[in-house]
């Protein structure tokens, strides 16, 4: 549901406070004056669009007197989020774009804390040290799921950007992120995806990411539950208030960022291992149907955890309430001063499995809660391809479609919505590989639909078993902690590999930037993590961007991840990178040479 929009309150809101608009005043002439400010904020509000909420709650004020005490005394990102309610920045953002607009301000004047940190609560991720001034502006697609009119949106959002910059990215949360984004254009972006019922709120920093289901939800003939329904309801338990309007103050605040993955079924699409709630599909004793969840799954550069499972399975029905305790528990009683320490598998070891289950179904009261269900894997299981095409019933099937690194143009955006239309009544879907999947194409039209998307640069009907298994991080070309560029690596060294080595199946191949992970090197059948390497140029050894290999890690229904990396300090420039992972291929994976 759409919520009207009321403009008035908002704009009351502004005038009654207007210094929340935390502008820094250089003290160089072509800024504004103090006093001027406020004044020319308020008529630059006059075309305020999209105020979200007829009263903003604070997410602050949802902090338990421990909370607030914790934050008080907690990190400098908690300090911020204290300041000034980052609740405020759901019409901020469009104060700062009219102004900007109207030639009153620049993004220079607002301040750092918003530009960076805070304008994150609108999904707006300031790349200040490759691209500065430009964001990255990540949504939220439950399931992974868009409609045609919401892809031909991203592109025509990023169109009025340089197109070199102007790009979107398929994420490995199943999600979108559009690129090149200005503070001017963002208000009337955020609008827009509000008027076709989608937002960009929560999606960075401290909040809940991209809810992922599984990309065969509705269409898998050994599915267990449909995640759709699940990942929409989940998703709106965090980004609407209990009006339902868009951005819920709730859980605006947690101690850190926080992933949710729902398996519809053995496949594990979603990966649950590495998330810190992960719902795995499994049919009770009984016939009832529900999840077994495993908790505190993550990545980061200190610590890359692996999920625990809890002696608990949840009724379908009960989903989003489990989901509500934990979130509320997590946002009272997380670490909130050492960020390294403030992910929810730190407050679970804290607590003890046994004990923060208590906890957390405590806060839950009741819902028809069990302890964990067995799960026994058909003796036929194999798991199931993406990439191709695949009969659904007699008649239909779904096609995936290899997008090199996630990255797609203007164009391709454009040219997937066409297509959309024409075969799958508008719908698309993106996968954590960061390809798409376009469903229920009716057979007699696949040959139709392989001249078409022949046609389309950047996306690929077939595709290589090591290129089509790409998964990239961003890197150097947008991220300011990237160690080395990982997306147009990728696909030249993946190129180059197609062409010198045969390999009897899929070959997973993650790059990653740093050790942030992002890309989930560790989760790679071959995972390359940006590190320093060092080459003889001249007969001396000078240090150069190069990659750490892992090898070995594991997906499905027996994940594994590996830790460690198998070599070490690669260069990433010419030949040598190449032929490592050739042997690789060969020693490990069944490759021949071509
Ligand atoms: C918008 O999305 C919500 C779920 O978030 C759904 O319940 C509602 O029906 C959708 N509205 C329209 C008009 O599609
Ligand atoms: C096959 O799937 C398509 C697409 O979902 C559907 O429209 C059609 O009715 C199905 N056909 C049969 C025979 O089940
Ligand atoms: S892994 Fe590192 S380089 Fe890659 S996107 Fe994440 S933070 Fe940036």
């Amino acid at each position: 549901m759409i919520k009207p929009l009321i403009y008035n309150t908002a704009i009351l809101l502004l005038l009654l406070s207007p210094l929340s608009l935390s502008f820094h005043i250089p003290s160089s002439s072509k800024n504004l004056k103090t006093q001027s400010q406020s004044s020319d904020l308020r008529s630059a509000t006059s075309d305020l669009p999209t105020p979200v909420h007829d009263e903003v709650q604070k997410a602050n004020s949802f902090l338990t007197d421990d909370a607030m005490e914790r934050a008080e005394a907690g990190s400098k990102e908690e300090k911020i989020k204290l300041s000034k309610d980052v609740t405020q920045t759901w019409t901020d953002i469009h104060a700062y774009a009219a102004a900007i607009r109207e030639g009153k301000t620049s993004w220079e004047d607002i301040s750092q804390d918003d530009m960076d940190y805070r304008l994150k609560w609108v999904g707006l991720l300031h790349r200040r040290k490759r691209t500065p001034g430009k964001f990255m502006m990540r949504l939220k697609v439950p399931n992974g799921i868009v409609t045609s009119s919401q892809m031909r949106f991203y592109s025509k959002s990023v169109s009025e950007f340089d197109e070199e910059i102007g790009v979107v990215d398929i994420t490995t949360r199943q999600n979108i992120q559009l690129r090149g984004v200005t503070v001017e254009a963002a208000s009337r972006i955020i609008e827009g995806l509000h008027e076709l019922n989608q937002t960009s709120f929560h999606s960075a920093l401290d909040n809940v990411r991209n809810v992922v289901g599984s990309p065969l939800a509705g269409i898998s003939d050994t599915e267990v539950i449909d995640t759709r329904k699940l990942c929409t309801e989940v998703n709106d338990l965090i980004i609407r208030d209990a009006s339902g309007a868009f951005g819920n103050p709730r859980f605006a605040n947690l101690p850190r960022k926080f992933n949710i993955a729902i398996s519809g079924g053995d496949d594990d699409f979603s990966h649950c291992n590495i998330n810190d709630l992960g719902f795995h599909a499994v049919i009770a004793e009984d016939g009832s149907k529900g999840f077994n969840l495993d908790v505190g799954g993550y990545m980061s550069i200190k610590r890359v955890a692996e999920s625990v499972p809890l002696n608990l399975w949840i009724p379908e029905n009960s989903v989003v309430k489990l989901c509500d305790a934990v979130l509320t528990v997590f946002r009272d009683e997380g670490e909130r001063k050492n960020r390294q320490k403030s992910r929810l598998m730190w407050l679970v070891e804290q607590y003890g499995v046994e004990d923060f289950t208590a906890r957390i179904l405590k806060e839950a009261g009741e819902g028809g809660f069990r302890e964990r269900q067995p799960h026994v894997l058909r003796k036929d299981y194999v798991r199931q391809e993406l990439l191709g095409v695949h009969p659904q019933n007699s008649t239909h099937s779904r096609v995936g479609l290899h997008i090199p690194t996630g990255r797609l143009t203007r164009y391709s955006c454009a040219a997937l919505a066409d297509l959309a239309d024409k075969y799958s009544d508008g719908e698309i879907r993106l996968t954590v590989d960061q390809n798409v999947i376009i469903p229920n194409v009716d057979n007699d039209d696949l040959k139709q639909l392989e001249i078409e998307v022949d046609a389309i640069e950047n996306v690929d009907f077939t595709a290589g078993l090591i290129e089509g298994n790409v998964v990239s991080c961003t890197g150097a070309q947008f991220c300011g902690l990237a160690l080395v560029e990982t997306k147009a690596n990728a696909r030249r060294v993946s190129k180059r590999l197609e062409e010198l080595v045969e390999v009897p199946k899929a070959v997973r191949m993650h790059w990653t930037g740093c050790p942030n992970s992002c890309g989930q090197a560790q989760c790679g059948d071959i995972g390359l993590m940006g590190a320093p390497a060092r080459k003889e140029i001249d007969g001396k050894k000078v240090a150069v961007p190069g990659v750490n290999i892992f090898v070995g890690g594991k997906i499905g229904e027996s994940p594994f991840l590996a830790l460690e990396p198998r070599i070490k300090g690669i260069p990433l420039d010419g030949e040598e990178i190449v032929t490592v992972l050739a042997e690789l291929l060969v020693s490990d994976f069944g490759g021949v040479m071509r």
